[in-house]
């Protein structure tokens, strides 16, 4: 390909494998962070100061008009530019991710802390100065590519590894269990959670009949749905969730010493959620709240980080837990096996263009590198299969591996030839292996050369469709992870069952769902049950287990519980992992005309030194005039900004300001919905009138002795000084969301309400 500057060709070597260009040869085998930027570049285009060309480089004169049998006339099949772009744009798409395919991704690195060599030989993990390329995407599982990105689902966390040795994918979610053991059955999950084939609803959701119907006769699905409830899957953002591998993998060292190892991303920004009520409605407000949350940290140089965690098992140890290393519904619990961090994740770098990079990189868990290994796991034996031949359907054929977001770093020579796209020109008269005429080149690497060699694991077993007895206990592990919630997330996941139930149009279908919540948790299940309107069956007259052959024992029917060796993982809950950070954090302050510049200028800087940003939502656009005189711009107006996409609210001082601001129903719904959502709410002065107003304080709740009155969350300073004020503020944001007030908070409504009419009768409003 050849691209013209100011008139001037200049050669581009494009198209071909990158590994094999002389600038990748040059790096090949050192891992510098820019071999890929390096490689990307290759294929890059950029169109400022360019003419406007077609396909072949011709230059175009008229690009308004087709060309037509006279200005009236028909247009003619000559035209080979209209022709061109019309024929383009039909074949623009492609098909969308079977699963997964809403999604966002992202370009950084990988470094490790110390060498792993005694653990894996894996090249990327054992030099701390090297940084390995990545690329990463985020993803939701049931939705389709223009879906919310606050479904309540699972989120993917895929991590393409650019290594010296080639790629690894750790193609992982957020959540570090499954529904299913085996992958036969994955397409029946997929069907059920995905809209009903009849009406193609709901879309991007779980709660519907097929979903409930098919987990309801899957009991080895209960550890995940407890996940699958909770707030983990609806995460504030992609930067604030832990990912995992899911399956146990191995890991190899040099000596060939092969050890079980699980894989886990530790965001450095703590573990964060929204609430149901608030993902709904962000889902109407933004949509693209993740992917621009994603897009605008990294924009911004907050760069998102993870730290790589692993926990290594002795295969000795292998049959040493109360249930199998090889269920992939199951975890290894953090207390009995540690996570050990051995390396961070950083992402720097938006990508250039969505669909040549975050549509078109194409994962697969088969994609590893010498020192990493496969277990029997059922579920990862049918992943490995699956990926590859699903992205040739979606990618078009055998030659996607040549795309540039796909290709790695490392040189590429095989004997794989031709086939749809093929972009490398392979040099040679040879095409095969063994060979004489090439002196049998490209030639096998030893294990000293980086050759991978599959884990020679011992095998002696009969062929057979059977699920080990170690794979029976569905229960234990729901329960254990139910157990380790705090109250407030036990009441989220009550929540979440309830609405996803009272979704259902089926009643059996909720029956049976009350029978299976009833063996994580009696509590549970009634309190669920009382949502519905249900009591809790004692026994079904149907079978619940129907992933077993049709003539088993009909033992095997009913659901088995074991009991766990520990009652709670305090790791399971993410009440535990918050952090104080408050980095990145969006305050949003309400003001109007007359409102005080100056302590909003105070704050807004106190929350620029933590790392926070203050954005200001008026009644209107433009600019808003501050008591000194100052004009301010106004961010957001109380339409296009809400508060379901900020983290806090403070309302500053302002005689002026407060009353436009009480005479806008928005402005007192943006602070109670607030409230309600658990966020922290500030005010100052005459600001306080308008938390009074909804009856979150109480005038007599605040000193005038100069110090700030914090209580659940809600700060308010009526004459105090402005700097201990910001000081509780903060002190309350770091606390990131005030759950008590859910206990609270009817009450506060019902004393809300009269009060905000009193006050707008006053106001005569
Ligand atoms: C037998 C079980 C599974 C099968 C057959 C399967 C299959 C698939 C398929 C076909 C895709 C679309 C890939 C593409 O078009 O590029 C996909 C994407 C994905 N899967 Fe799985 N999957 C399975 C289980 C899992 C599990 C257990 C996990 C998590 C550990 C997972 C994580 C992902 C992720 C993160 C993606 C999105 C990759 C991306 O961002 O492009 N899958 N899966």
């Amino acid at each position: 390909m050849s691209t013209r500057k100011n008139g001037k060709s200049k050669k581009v070597k494009a198209g071909s494998n990158g590994s094999q260009s002389n600038g990748a040869r040059r790096n090949a085998g050192y891992g510098a962070i820019d071999q890929k930027i390096e490689d990307l570049s290759k294929n890059t285009e950029e169109s400022a100061g360019e003419f406007l060309t077609s396909d072949q480089g011709v230059r175009i004169n008229d690009n308004q008009n087709s060309l037509k049998a006279g200005n009236r006339g028909p247009s003619l099949l000559e035209d080979f530019l209209l022709r061109e772009k019309i024929t383009h744009f039909d074949h623009e798409r492609i098909p969308e991710r079977v699963v997964h395919a809403r999604g966002s991704g992202a370009h950084g690195y990988f470094q490790v802390y110390e060498s792993m060599a005694q653990y894996t030989r894996a090249a990327f993990l054992q030099d701390p100065s090297m940084r390995t390329p990545v690329f990463v995407r985020f993803s939701t599982v049931a939705g389709s590519r223009g879906s919310t990105d606050l479904a309540r689902d699972v989120r993917g966390f895929a991590v393409k590894f650019y290594t010296t040795e080639g790629n690894f994918d750790l193609v992982g979610n957020n959540m570090p269990v499954f529904f299913i053991q085996d992958a036969i059955k994955f397409p029946d999950l997929v069907h059920a959670v995905k809209p009903e084939p009849h009406h193609e609803m709901p879309q991007a959701a779980s709660a519907h009949d097929t979903f409930w119907d098919f987990i309801s006769l899957m009991p080895e699905a209960m550890h995940m749905i407890m996940w699958v409830m909770s707030d983990r899957a609806i995460p504030r953002s992609y930067r604030m969730m832990e990912g995992f591998g899911v399956h146990t993998f191995r890991f190899v060292n040099a000596a060939g010493k092969a050890r079980f190892v699980k894989f886990h991303w530790k965001p450095l920004l703590g573990l964060h959620s929204v609430v149901w009520d608030e993902a709904q409605k962000i889902s109407g407000k933004d949509p693209d709240f993740h992917r621009r949350d994603l897009w605008e940290a990294i924009e911004n140089g907050d760069y998102p980080e993870w730290e790589l965690g692993v926990q290594i098992v002795e295969e000795r140890d292998e049959h040493k837990f109360d249930f199998d290393l090889l269920d992939p519904t199951k975890l290894i619990p953090e207390e009995i096996v540690p996570v050990q961090r051995i390396g961070k994740l950083t992402l720097n770098r938006n990508p250039d263009n969505f669909f040549a990079e975050t549509e078109q990189v194409a994962f697969h868990i088969g994609n590893v590198v010498p020192g990493i290994d496969f277990t029997n796991d059922p579920l990862l034996q049918g992943r490995l299969f699956s990926y590859l031949d699903t992205q040739l359907t979606r990618l078009g054929g055998p030659n996607f591996h040549e795309i540039p977001i796909n290709r790695p770093v490392a040189p590429v020579h095989n004997n794989q030839r031709d086939g749809f796209m093929r972009q490398t020109i392979n040099k040679g008269q040879t095409s095969y292996d063994p060979n004489s005429l090439r002196g049998g080149c490209p030639f096998q690497a030893g294990m000293d050369m980086s050759g991978f060699t599959s884990y020679a694991e011992r095998i002696d077993a009969q062929k057979i469709r059977e699920r080990s007895p170690s794979f029976f206990d569905h229960f234990s592990q729901a329960t254990l992870f139910f157990n380790s919630q705090s109250e407030a997330e036990q009441n989220h996941i009550i929540k979440a069952l309830r609405f996803e139930l009272g979704k259902l149009e089926t009643p059996p279908i909720r029956e049976r769902m009350l029978l299976l919540l009833a063996q994580v948790d009696k509590s549970l299940a009634r309190r669920v049950a009382e949502g519905l309107g249900l009591k809790v069956p004692t026994k079904l007259d149907q079978p619940l287990n129907m992933s077993v052959p049709a003539d088993a024992d009909p033992r095997k029917l009913q659901p088995k519980k074991s009991k766990s060796t520990i009652e709670t993982s305090p790791a399971l809950s993410m009440a535990n992992h918050l952090g104080d950070s408050v980095r990145t954090r969006k305050v949003a302050c309400l003001i109007g005309d007359g409102f005080d510049d100056e302590s909003f200028l105070e704050i807004k800087k106190a929350l620029m030194t933590v790392g926070a940003s203050a954005m200001t939502v008026a009644p209107h656009l433009g600019t808003v005039a501050g008591m000194s005189g100052e004009m301010v711009k106004a961010d957001f107006s109380l339409l296009t900004g809400s508060s379901v996409l900020f983290d806090a609210v403070y309302v500053p001082d302002g005689a002026a300001s407060v009353e436009s601001l009480l005479r806008e129903p928005e402005a007192l719904n943006f602070v109670l919905e607030a409230y309600r959502h658990c966020k922290t709410i500030g005010a100052t002065g005459d600001g306080v009138r308008l938390l009074n107003a909804l009856g979150l304080v109480t005038q007599t709740d605040n000193r005038a002795n100069g110090e700030a009155d914090a209580e659940a969350g809600v700060v308010s300073s009526v004459a105090g000084d402005i700097d201990g004020f910001a000081a509780e503020f903060i002190a309350e944001l770091r606390m990131h969301r005030h759950w008590q007030r859910e206990s609270l908070a009817t009450s506060t409504f019902e004393r809300a309400l009269p009060i905000a009419e009193r006050d707008a009768k006053q106001l005569g409003v």
